[in-house]
């Protein structure tokens, strides 16, 4: 069930959105390291995600943490023994394992670790990880050298054999103050990690996507360059949601905003750079959508010194020519390669949209108005209007970001080439 997005501002409170993790049931496996505390927000970001989430403590884990917090934050009874009264695991000792659509081990000791690679079933989370047909992610959490040991290195490798994907650790600052790898990875990658997890049988199975994303910025001197309002957000949520259905993705972004989990990222904040990376890469795709922003125009001349306020000497301001940029789009080429386009419009929506279909070789153009409200740059929703060769025309309404990147996917999955 999606909870309705609460916000101050009119324009959201209709929006139902959808949920990455909507309908899918994850099981959290704590144990005793210190980190454990940090697996609470994990519970939680999970919940927001839409998940079900059924939590097992290890007896270390309910030394660090105890499971009223995870109760309240699921809503959901905890697990933390075998022969807890309370647990369904009492009569049926797998059936956390059957249910799950994907198991976690967040934050992951060298204890369990071993255990795991060994097949030990001491106690629930074991027993669910040995039991699960589910994907199995872990998450380890410990001092370096425990990490850096032979016998967890070996014992992560036998578990990478066996098909368990890892998250993390990262080099950071270690509980014991000294730094190294071992440290937990953050919580945002781990939630990405689980959506990727549980989209593997996804529709997008099998394909390679790219999507562009984010304002390309054309230098005009060493620290300038003119840009445009778009933030990536639109693109960013067709790779998640491509990610999430299964799909290869490979991101090409001129935005800041961090990398998504499970997604290949290339920066690339010129147009210029944006081709180099998207081009190539298209004579494999199945699906290319370009959200990016691209600049229309870029400084004829890129001055290799700032420039400085006293150039203008007779103070009566200064011009900086541009030239328009060749549209790389109509370049892109793949024996199954199917395109789609963004048309960001204030005017015209759809005559506009239409006129880019040929050129670009689109099979349609995703148009939407930057200008009404709640839609365009920065925002986390979006309405937008789909715009074919064959005259259709039809008008979402108002959706989260997430929601338009699935609407795109839907229209376009029945166009890919089948194999
Ligand atoms: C204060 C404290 C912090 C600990 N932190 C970690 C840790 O971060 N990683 C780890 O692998 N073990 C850590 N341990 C050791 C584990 O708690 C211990 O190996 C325990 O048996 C793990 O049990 P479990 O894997 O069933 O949860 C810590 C122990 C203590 C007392």
């Amino acid at each position: 069930m999606s909870p309705t997005i609460r916000s101050n501002s009119p324009i959201a409170d209709p929006i139902r959105a959808r949920l990455p993790l909507d309908g899918k049931t994850v099981v959290l496996g704590v144990t005793g390291s210190i980190a454990a505390y940090k697996a609470a927000d994990l519970a939680s970001k999970l919940v927001q995600a839409g998940a079900t989430v059924d939590v097992i403590l290890t007896r270390s884990a309910n030394e660090f943490i105890g499971k009223t917090t995870f109760q309240a934050l699921t809503h959901r009874p905890v697990t933390t023994g075998l022969w807890d009264a309370q647990s369904e695991l009492n009569i049926d000792h797998v059936a956390l394992a059957l249910r799950a659509d994907c198991v976690i081990v967040a934050p992951a000791t060298a204890n369990t670790i071993a255990k795991l690679a060994l097949g030990i079933t001491d106690d629930p989370l074991t027993a669910t990880v040995l039991a699960t047909i589910a994907p199995v992610i872990v998450a380890p959490a410990m001092d370096a050298g425990m990490y850096e040991s032979a016998a967890t290195q070996r014992n992560v490798e036998t578990l990478k054999r066996d098909g368990v994907r890892f998250a993390g650790p990262v080099e950071g600052r270690l509980a014991s103050g000294l730094v190294g790898k071992g440290r937990l990875i953050d919580i945002e990658t781990i939630v990405g990690l689980v959506r990727q997890a549980v989209g593997v049988r996804g529709d997008y199975e099998g394909r390679r996507v790219i999507v562009s994303a984010g304002g390309t910025r054309q230098p005009i001197d060493p620290v300038r360059f003119i840009s445009n309002r778009s933030t990536g957000k639109m693109g960013y949520a067709i790779a998640e949601a491509a990610r999430d259905r299964g799909a290869d993705v490979l991101l090409v972004t001129a935005s800041d905003l961090p990398s998504p989990a499970g997604i290949e990222v290339v920066r690339a904040s010129t147009v210029e750079e944006m081709r180099e990376a998207i081009l190539p890469e298209s004579a494999n795709a199945d699906l290319l959508v370009m959200a990016a922003a691209i600049s229309d125009f870029t400084p004829t001349k890129i001055a290799t010194e700032k420039i400085k306020k006293t150039m203008d000497r007779d103070g009566d301001g200064m011009s900086l020519e541009l030239t328009k940029v060749e549209d790389f789009m109509p370049l892109a080429k793949g024996d199954r390669l199917v395109k789609v386009a963004f048309a960001a419009e204030t005017n015209d929506l759809e005559a506009n949209a239409r006129d880019k279909i040929a050129p670009k070789g689109a099979a349609f153009v995703v148009a939407n108005n930057v200008s009404e409200p709640g839609s365009g740059f920065g925002t986390d929703t979006n309405r937008v209007t789909f715009v074919d060769a064959t005259g259709l025309s039809d008008a979402l309404p108002l959706m989260s970001k997430l929601d338009v990147g699935h609407a795109i996917l839907d229209r376009a999955r029945p166009l890919l080439i089948k194999h």
